[in-house]
């Protein structure tokens, strides 16, 4: 069925100049771009979007990456968006990323590897609520 996920184009991405290379495979790739913004998240914006993570060793870590610099965040609708998503973008850890996958092409580390994948329907419209209102979808 068709559904819905959100991604995020990660700073270490947009700092290496891969968005745009990024945002065209996913395209190719036969997502639908439903909604799309260049922003940054604070620290406690960060914090907030993580909360779900709050007790893991590597929060902080996590929080402070992800508002280091700009990124893209975006709502990506296709069939199967979700799982295809996720197989698109390969491993947490580029290092067990499949080859052809954005993080084996992109990523540099489990920290900076360059993309969000949401991992549930319900994970990828509290996350696409958190970034967009109703009126910046399409
Ligand atoms: P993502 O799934 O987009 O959101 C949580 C992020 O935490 C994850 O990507 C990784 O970049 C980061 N992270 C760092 N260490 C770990 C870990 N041990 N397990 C899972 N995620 C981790």
């Amino acid at each position: 069925a068709t559904n819905r996920t959100f991604t995020m184009i990660k700073p270490d991405a947009v700092a290496n100049g891969h968005a745009g290379a990024i945002l065209d495979r996913i395209i190719k790739a036969g997502y639908k771009v439903v909604a799309l913004k260049y922003t940054k998240l604070s620290a406690e914006t960060a914090g907030q979007f993580y909360a779900v993570h709050s007790e893991r060793p590597f929060y902080k870590d996590l929080v402070s990456f992800m508002s280091q610099g700009p990124i893209y965040a975006a709502i990506l609708e296709k069939d199967n968006a979700i799982e295809d998503f996720r197989k698109f973008i390969g491993a947490t850890d580029p290092a067990k990323a499949d080859a052809g996958t954005i993080r084996a092409d992109f990523a540099k580390s489990i920290d900076a590897n360059a993309i969000h994948g949401s991992d549930s329907d319900e994970n990828a419209a509290i996350e696409g609520n958190f970034f967009f209102s109703n009126f910046e979808r399409f």
